[in-house]
């Protein structure tokens, strides 16, 4: 079936039915309250939380927030995270994911920001120009295998953004370690 999809940011009508797309998607609670907790802190950025939408209701979500990336001399610069993405069951392998990421990394790019970084499935990713972080000098706060921790060079990189990830609070939700913004 063919469906005519929308991406546009959510409204706040719309956050139950994201909460559920996110449980579903998942098949649990973490991810949803993630986004609950990005949503009432200081890097919630309503125009880069954005849903798929058919026939008027949303099927699925992608939120982009700040975190920080803390190099060598300490020093912190803010960067984007791509997380939580999630599809509706019914809606997966329909397109929904490819929409939503390339429209928020098209937001982004034309916000001028320098890379998005994302933890995920290195099969899905790479497909919209997401390479192994490491390769750009760039570690998460935990151990994870090189290539599910990835990141997007956009058109403002530049090589001194190198360094070690760091997650706000709304994070701890999914088990990371919260060193930003506290
Ligand atoms: C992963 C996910 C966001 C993809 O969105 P989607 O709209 O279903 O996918 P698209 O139509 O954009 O793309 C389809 C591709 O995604 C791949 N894909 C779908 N689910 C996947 C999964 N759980 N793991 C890896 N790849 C997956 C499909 O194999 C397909 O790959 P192909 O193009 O090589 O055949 C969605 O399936 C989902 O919500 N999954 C559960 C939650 C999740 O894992 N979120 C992502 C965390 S990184």
């Amino acid at each position: 079936m063919l469906y005519k999809m929308e991406i546009r940011p959510e409204r706040p009508e719309e956050y139950a039915r994201v909460e559920q797309i996110h449980t579903l998607a998942f098949g649990g609670p973490q991810e949803a309250l993630v986004v609950a907790l990005v949503r009432r802190s200081p890097f919630y950025r309503p125009e880069l939380s954005l849903v798929a939408v058919v026939e008027g209701e949303p099927v699925g979500h992608i939120l982009f927030s700040e975190v920080g990336l803390q190099d060598k001399t300490g020093m912190m610069r803010k960067v984007v995270v791509l997380a939580p993405l999630a599809v509706h069951p019914a809606f997966q392998n329909l397109g929904a994911g490819k929409h939503l990421v390339e429209a928020g990394l098209a937001r982004l790019e034309a916000l001028g920001a320098p890379l998005v970084l994302v933890r995920g499935h290195a099969h899905y990713y790479p497909r919209f120009g997401f390479v192994p972080s490491e390769q750009l000098g760039i570690r998460p706060p935990f151990a994870i295998a090189p290539h599910e921790y990835m990141a997007k060079p956009l058109s403002a990189y530049t090589p001194e953004c190198r360094g070690i990830v760091r997650y706000p609070a709304a994070f701890a939700e999914v088990g990371y370690p919260v060193e930003y913004g506290l």
